[in-house]
């Protein structure tokens, strides 16, 4: 075996290990570079033992018996290969970890089941899954998006482990042996990155600096999205966005489903779209966004300029003789599949997708069937000796099977780039593999209307977010069977504070837009969507915050209070950020649930009732209410309410305090739209929080950047049980509210150009 260990980065480390006597040239589809050189580790060579040493980071490599192990700056063990762990069987890769006693094991990209994977087992191959629950599957091992990325816990230590290697893999963890975590790959090498920690957001900062991170998105992406499969004509399309007008509902974007197209061809509008330009535009000036499903698969029809051009260009995946393209079922019957992993091809699809999206001006994309699927293949995809003509060469569709849809993503990106460059493109993707948060957001498929898919979705979207993808959602109301009103309302509570929010369902099932359950739903419905709309400010600082450090919006308990065994414990309940922490109501008919507050001062949002953490409480919540709360200390920017992202200018921004002994919020703005903010047209600022001996005061740090902020009031609300009387702006009184029946002090500050402080007492 040939073996090769370097440190890629400041505490990461990278171990390649190949059957033969040489390393072939990696190829990755993953992979980028680190900005930073890491410093040369020093190396030291006694009893039969290598040691590396850089930076706090140390690796031993037992010369005698194979055995590696990884230490952290305590000197902490935190990932160990012992001997014998990497082997190659029938030319299969295969390693062994040895998992501690306490150790817990998350990420993996898209899974069911609870948030710690440890004693599951999982295999990455991005797979088809109608009602993707154990429940529905028992023996449930792959969903859409794989990610050979996992993190590890332990007593609050934490490391990363990446397997670039795109191949179908095998994760037993912890099982059947408890205290190992054994890994299969059907192909390729070993070649494993060793993120040292041992803090989460260095992990995950290394990690996505590696695989790439997600691009900040458009502004309206992060509104309410309402989609169905499928609102089949132009009068449909147009009601509905009327109707949430009518209604008062705030809504950003509408889906069009397979539905729209003439016979499920890709690129084209039917007869029940005709005018779909029209339509579009109509959308447009009442404030909606459209995005169109692209499926993979072309429609075997000579006549069809999509599918000829793509069989003159050579652009489609080969059966196994090599001789012609392999079809296989799906929508629009027998298909044939793009090769995306040719550059040539990205490049085409991108032009045909340019072209589309000029033409009927929609906004954005949604990459769905994607594995690619296909009906009539093995496990419902292509033929595992299909074949590719690759960037890197000829390949099985073994071999890039996981990459397929992020290569697909790739190609959409470049197309709505090329359609509209100024603009940040909105994409989003059934599959992934890693590093697919660099091209699309995801949702998470296929899930039902069942209540143990509401319970799901939060540990599927917290591994998400672990695994490198911050932006991502669930069908708000499941995808498959049939809503009902109170689990409508309970979903739209919790996916108000997902990152995508989305409410989307299946031809064949009841209908769940927010009003078609009567009143109390609708209202339930309306004001959490509305909550949405004014959290905007919080949710765009944290997009930003994740585009610019990998660092999730959606984050288990842990990852805010790593040292907490409890915290760690818990996966049906997540924070918001740093401020917020959400506890949705799982269960029907439930009205209480059990709430882990971690140590600390927490106010209950609707109530501003104090409460104290370091404990499980017992919360109370009619269908109206969702468990929500605040970290003491925390700021958190509201605007006002609006009917879509777009359809005011906002002047002012409510900053809530918390008291708390300090906190800090970093706040972001720019134009919402455009690229220019990589140009520097963007503006950061730091907003602290401190507590004085009578009272509290805020600091907005030094404006960085150069956009024109449209902002001239800060509104500031302290929550407060004790009357406040006097604020002042660096000294000079400002007019001031004390209301006693709210427990709220009420103040306009200016937005000034410079830092400035304000105080209150
Ligand atoms: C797949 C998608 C679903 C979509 C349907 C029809 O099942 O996952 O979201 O509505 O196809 O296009």
């Amino acid at each position: 075996m040939a073996a090769e260990l370097s440190l890629v980065a400041e505490g990461v480390v990278r171990l390649r290990v190949a059957p033969g006597l040489q390393l072939r040239p990696a190829q990755s589809w993953s992979v980028g570079h680190f900005s930073a050189k890491a410093t040369a580790p020093e190396i030291v060579l006694s009893k039969g033992v290598a040691r590396f040493n850089a930076k706090g980071v140390e690796v031993r490599c037992d010369l005698r018996t194979g055995e590696f192990s990884f230490l952290d700056s305590s000197g902490m063990e935190i990932v160990r290969l012992p001997g014998g762990a990497i082997r190659f069987e029938d030319g299969k890769p295969q390693l062994s970890l040895a998992l501690g006693e306490r150790e817990q094991i998350f990420g993996l990209g898209q899974t069911s089941g609870p948030l710690n994977k440890r004693g599951q087992t999982r295999e990455l191959w991005n797979t088809d899954v109608l009602g993707h629950s154990r429940s529905i599957h028992p023996g449930l091992r792959s969903l859409y998006i794989s990610i050979p990325f996992v993190i590890s816990l332990r007593d609050g230590r934490a490391a990363g482990l990446f397997w670039d290697n795109a191949a179908k893999q095998t994760w037993e963890i912890g099982v059947p042996e408890g205290d190992r975590c054994r890994v299969n790959a059907e192909l390729g090498e070993i070649d494993l990155y060793v993120f040292i920690g041992p803090w989460l957001p260095d992990i995950l900062r290394g990690y996505s600096e590696l695989t790439g991170r997600m691009p900040l998105p458009p502004r309206w992406a992060l509104g309410y999205h309402q989609s169905r499969y499928s609102y089949g004509s132009r009068r449909e399309v147009l009601a509905l966005a009327r109707e949430f007008r009518r209604r008062q509902i705030p809504c950003d974007v509408i889906h069009l489903d397979i539905h729209y197209m003439n016979d499920y061809r890709v690129f084209t509008f039917g007869k029940r779209f005709s005018k779909a330009r029209a339509m579009l535009r109509e959308l447009h000036k009442i404030g909606f966004r459209s995005m169109a499903i692209i499926d993979p698969g072309i429609k075997v029809d000579p006549q069809y300029t999509i599918y000829s051009e793509a069989r003159k260009l050579r652009a489609l995946v080969l059966d196994p003789s090599g001789k012609k393209p392999i079809t296989g079922k799906v929508w629009p019957g027998e298909s044939v599949f793009p090769d995306f992993t040719s550059e040539k091809v990205r490049r085409w699809w991108a032009e045909q997708q340019s072209a589309f999206q000029t033409e009927f001006e929609i906004d954005g994309f949604w990459n769905d069937m994607n594995e690619p699927a296909a009906f009539d293949g093995p496990g419902k995809t292509l033929d595992g000796r299909a074949i590719h003509r690759t960037d890197f060469g000829p390949k099985t569709h073994a071999e890039v099977h996981n990459i397929y849809a992020s290569q697909m993503a790739r190609a959409s990106r470049a197309g709505a780039l090329a359609a509209r460059p100024r603009e940040r493109p909105f994409l989003l993707s059934r599959d992934g593999f890693a590093g697919i948060q660099k091209q699309a957001a995801v949702w998470t498929g296929d899930n039902s209307s069942f209540w143990e898919h509401l319970g799901e979705s939060i540990p599927m979207l917290l591994n998400l977010g672990l695994s490198g993808v911050p932006f991502c959602g669930a069908d708000a109301g499941g995808f498959m069977e049939h809503c009902t009103g109170e689990l409508l309302a309970r979903w739209t509570q919790l996916a108000a504070f997902t990152p995508l929010f989305r409410n989307h369902c299946n031809d064949t099932a009841r209908a769940q837009e927010p009003w078609v359950f009567g009143q109390e739903t609708e209202d339930i419905c309306r004001r959490y969507i509305q909550l949405r709309y004014q959290l905007l400010p919080y949710l765009y600082s944290l997009f930003e915050e994740a585009a610019r450090t990998g660092t999730p919006l959606m984050r288990p308990m842990f990852w805010e209070f790593q040292n907490d065994a409890d915290a760690a414990r818990v996966g049906d309940q997540f924070m918001l950020g740093s401020a917020l922490l959400v506890a949705p109501i799982l269960q029907q008919g439930g009205r209480a649930r059990s709430v882990y507050l971690p140590r600390g001062t927490w106010f209950n949002f609707w109530t501003g009732e104090e409460v104290k953490g370091g404990q499980f409480s017992l919360i109370i919540a009619s269908l109206s209410t969702l468990p929500l709360f605040v970290r003491s200390g925390s700021i958190i920017p509201f605007q006002e309410l609006q009917q879509h992202t777009g359809e005011k200018k906002i002047e002012t921004i409510t900053l809530h305090v918390w008291p708390g002994a300090q906190g800090r919020f970093n706040w972001y703005e720019d134009d919402g739209i455009s690229n220019d903010f990589e140009r520097g047209i963007s503006l950061r600022r730091l907003i602290e929080y401190g507590e004085g001996a009578r009272g509290g005061a805020l600091v907005f740090g030094e404006p960085e950047g150069n956009f024109a902020s449209p902002i001239k009031c800060w509104r500031v609300i302290v929550h407060s049980k004790a009357r406040l009387k006097t604020a002042r702006l660096e000294g000079q009184a400002l007019a001031g509210q004390y209301v006693p029946e709210l427990g709220l002090f009420i103040f306009d500050v200016p937005n000034l150009p410079d830092t400035f402080k304000v105080s209150w007492k």
